[in-house]
């Protein structure tokens, strides 16, 4: 009894400890700080496994022809401004953001399809990386940019220039011009 009654002790002890550490502004949200290595490595496991988990819904038909329209897509969305794209350099400031954006032609080629869609149509939590459901794209487009993504590795530069410049008005290229609203 006595034994329980030291641990249930040290469980209060625990609790209050973890609460005036958090509550009390000692935990720091800086992001200009790395995590110390085992809280990098349970935070990329733990979202490892929820996009393994979660990224169920299968793909609509044949993603090869939707390369390009996901190009496209990828610009006009902004992804480059994060990632960067063939030929295009990520935006200075997000490589201050923590976690950091992957190059995504080095990330793509462990990625299926469908996690690829989870992620951009979810985003991930207390991360940059936004959810492109909340921000108004349908899952048609996400797909289309998830088949971009996967393609990302064999993409030459002339090609995502082509198709990205193609779609954009006169004078303007498409990797400059903002998302519709929706
Ligand atoms: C504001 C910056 C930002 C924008 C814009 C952005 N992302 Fe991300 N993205 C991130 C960050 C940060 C991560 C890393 C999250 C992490 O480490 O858990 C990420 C992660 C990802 C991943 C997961 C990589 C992996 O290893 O699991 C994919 C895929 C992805 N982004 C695709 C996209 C696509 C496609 C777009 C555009 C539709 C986009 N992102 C727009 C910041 C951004």
């Amino acid at each position: 009894m006595r034994f329980l009654a030291l641990i249930g002790a040290l469980a209060i002890v625990a609790a209050i400890g973890a609460a005036v550490y958090f509550f009390g502004g000692f935990y720091s949200v800086a992001a200009q700080y790395d995590d110390p290595a085992p809280v990098n490595w349970a935070l990329v496991q733990a979202r490892t496994r929820s996009i393994d988990r979660h990224a169920k819904d299968q793909p609509p038909g044949d993603l090869q022809s939707r390369v390009e329209a996901g190009g496209r897509a990828f610009a006009t969305r902004g992804c480059p401004t994060c990632h960067g794209a063939p030929g295009v350099e990520w935006a200075k400031f997000s490589e201050g953001l923590n976690p950091s954006p992957p190059d995504l032609k080095d990330v793509a080629k462990d990625l299926e399809p469908q996690q690829i869609f989870w992620v951009v149509k979810n985003g991930i939590r207390m991360t940059g990386m936004p959810s492109f459901a909340g921000a108004g794209a349908p899952d048609d487009e996400i797909w289309s940019i998830a088949a971009f993504v996967k393609k990302l590795p064999e993409v030459k530069e002339e090609d995502y220039k082509s198709w990205t410049t193609a779609a954009a008005p006169a004078g303007q290229s498409a990797a400059e011009t903002p998302a519709p609203k929706p």
